[in-house]
């Protein structure tokens, strides 16, 4: 039995922020995000079943080697969920639509991606029956054990992640459909503390118990800001969660800052032209010093001039929500 398969599959961006984790990948608090449009990761697998299992990892055509121990680490953590995976071969070639740590979470679209192609795996070789959703559903939950917040990549426009093993799709007003992410890419480098030391060091943070009962409270208010459309209040929540997750950072066990300098003279630009131009434009931060700024399609036409104008000597990503994965190509042979 053999074959090949192509996903398209998203980042997504956080509004309401994951930090802090269990054993598992299980969250220490509901987190919420928007599903990314033009920042995906395209993954082609060429499979076949054969006695024993081996894997060839391609990034952008190339072997890999830090990326392909990576994947390969997490493939052999899922052998016994997965008992398929102890023999087949695969051949995983994965690229991105947009540049390497650029403050867009890569590892939420590739892990998205391979999960997806899992998935498919599980269905064709174990004969597992899903259906739309409990297909979905499964890929969030693999996707999850990759990394954390790629278990959100799988629905859009808004997808939450409240249920602790998997993401589920939120119903959001029209008007999040549309949403525009525009990113400020203000350094390209590697960060000095990566994403999985940042959520160990939550585990002595004095101020841990008081962050999860706030971000519980600030998921509930943006369920029922992005419901009713409300972009102002979500926004001002996106806003003090960024800032609260740096300030986590600033204030943890080792202290660290990831912000630069022009971080925040970003954000004070995008405030002041809010409150300037009383446009509902606000920003979030990821785990590091790029800022995304998010407001509804309506105004991109002066916002873009703001942003151009202004940051225009940093390069800038224009993003948009986004529906969620797509299966490019499939064939069996
Ligand atoms: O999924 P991880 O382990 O890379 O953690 C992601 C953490 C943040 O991006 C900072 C927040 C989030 O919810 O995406």
């Amino acid at each position: 039995m053999k074959g090949k398969m192509t996903w398209e599959s998203p980042s997504n961006i956080a509004l309401v922020k994951y930090w802090g984790k269990k054993d598992n990948q299980i969250p220490c608090n509901p987190s919420l995000s928007f599903t990314l449009s033009n920042s995906i990761t395209t993954t082609s697998c060429d499979w076949e079943v054969r006695p024993h299992s081996s894997y060839e990892f391609l990034f952008e055509g190339h072997p890999n080697e830090k990326f392909g121990s990576r994947v390969e680490k997490y493939f052999n953590s899922l052998k016994e969920e997965l008992p398929f995976l102890n023999s087949i071969f695969l051949r995983i070639d994965t690229k991105n639509s947009f540049p390497h740590s650029a403050g867009i979470a890569s590892s939420a679209s590739s892990f998205s991606s391979f999960a997806l192609i899992l998935t498919k795996l599980e269905e064709i070789i174990e004969k597992k029956t899903f259906n739309e959703d409990s297909f979905l559903k499964r890929a969030s939950h693999l996707a999850r054990l990759g990394s954390g917040s790629a278990c959100r990549s799988l629905f859009g426009p808004a997808c939450a992640w409240e249920n602790e093993l998997f993401g589920t799709p939120i119903k959001a007003h029209p008007v999040f459909n549309t949403y525009k992410d525009t990113i400020v890419v203000i350094d390209q480098g590697v960060k000095a503390v990566s994403s999985s030391q940042g959520h160990a060091l939550m585990n002595n943070h004095p101020f841990a118990s008081n962050r999860y009962e706030m971000a519980r409270e600030n998921y509930k208010k943006s369920i029922n800001f992005l419901q009713k459309g409300d972009c102002a209040s979500l926004g001002e929540i996106m806003e003090q969660e960024a800032l609260m997750l740096h300030g986590l950072m600033m204030s943890s066990p080792t202290p660290y800052v990831l912000m630069k300098p022009s971080t925040l003279n970003v954000i004070t630009k995008v405030q002041n032209f809010r409150k300037e131009k009383g446009i509902p434009v606000y920003f979030t931060l990821d785990a590091g010093p790029n800022v995304h700024i998010l407001y509804p399609q309506e105004f991109e036409g002066e916002i873009e001039k703001f942003i151009k104008d202004n940051f225009g000597n940093f390069p800038i990503i224009f993003d948009k929500v986004g529906d969620g994965p797509n299966l490019k190509d499939f064939e069996l042979f």
